[in-house]
């Protein structure tokens, strides 16, 4: 799995309730330094939920999440501030302060975080902005960049303190092609030889397999299938098939009521409800 095997990550019976629902049910993992492991699943599935309770800014309703051997479930902001020092977390949105431009929002950590000198986080801000090919942005608002490039800007603060690990939420999603490559090649580049650990929720199949050493599937408040991007891909499990390969038809439901939701422990394949004919049915 990787060189020396030293545990960065520990997931353990992790539960999460919203009013009666359990989003994530008792969920285990661990994840290895220099592990890239990509968390995937279909929308709404909890990936992000689960990123929020990795990084301590949600508490569990039951369960364990260790980082770097501490327990962080019960960290008051002021102990989880030391940790955050040690990794960085890119945001499904962005999550960019409006009011402050590329530049200020990259150089916010190290401002924060860091006594280095104006000149240095100059220096540093730019190095990153160059790494996402965002070169010559620092003045621009978030407003006046693309939604591509937002993410691109978040990924650059994410990096800003150089961490050992890497939250990533949706890195590539609303970039094209090329930029998801560049994308991709930044992250395999700063995971190399073990420097970085990175976690990273991905929809995109292509970047999912470029860059993962290790796969989980989330549905239905647990892990549906983990393993090498090679044991996934060959996995006989027709909901992580009918995923990867973004189809249509298969045992994932498309249109859960709440009902369905809440009761939906065990997805088999249904063969007169099925995906095609839900949707249908739900819009004729
Ligand atoms: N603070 C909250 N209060 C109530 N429900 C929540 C809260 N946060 C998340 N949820 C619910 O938990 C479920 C999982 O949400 P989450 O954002 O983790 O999904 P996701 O897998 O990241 O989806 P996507 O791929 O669309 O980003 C959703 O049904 C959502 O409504
Ligand atoms: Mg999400």
């Amino acid at each position: 799995m990787n060189a020396n095997g030293e545990t960065i990550i520990e997931v353990e019976h992790l539960v999460r309730r919203f009013g009666d629902r359990a989003v994530l049910d008792g969920i285990s993992f661990n994840v290895h330094r220099g592990e890239t492991l990509v968390i995937m699943g279909g929308s709404g599935c909890g990936k992000s939920t689960l990123l929020r309770h990795m990084i301590g800014s949600m508490k569990p309703t039951s369960g364990s999440v260790k980082l770097f051997g501490e327990e962080v479930t019960g960290m008051t902001e002021r102990e989880i501030e030391r940790v955050r020092l040690r990794f960085g977390m890119l945001f499904q949105s962005g999550a960019l302060l409006a009011s402050l431009t590329v530049g200020e929002n990259v150089a916010l950590p190290l401002v924060q975080h860091t006594d280095k000198s104006p000149d240095e986080i100059e220096q540093i801000v730019k190095q990153k902005l160059e790494m996402v090919g965002l070169t010559g942005f620092e003045d621009l608002k978030p407003d006046e960049i693309s939604g591509g490039m937002k993410k691109r800007v978040g990924l650059a603060r994410a990096l800003a303190l150089d961490p050992e690990l890497l939250f990533s939420d949706e890195p590539t999603s609303g970039l094209d092609p090329i930029m998801t490559a560049v994308v991709d090649e930044l992250t395999l580049n700063l995971t190399k030889g073990s420097h970085m650990t990175a976690v990273v929720v991905s929809h995109d199949m292509t970047s999912a397999f470029r860059i993962a050493t290790r796969m989980i599937m989330l549905g239905h408040g647990s892990i549906v299938a983990q393993g090498t991007p090679d044991e996934i891909r060959n996995s006989s499990n027709p909901e992580v098939q009918q995923f990867i390969h973004g189809k249509a038809d298969g045992p994932i439901p498309l249109n859960l009521s709440q009902e369905e939701h809440k009761d939906h422990q065990h997805v088999r394949p249904r063969p007169f409800f099925g995906a095609r004919f839900r949707f249908h049915h739900k819009h004729p």
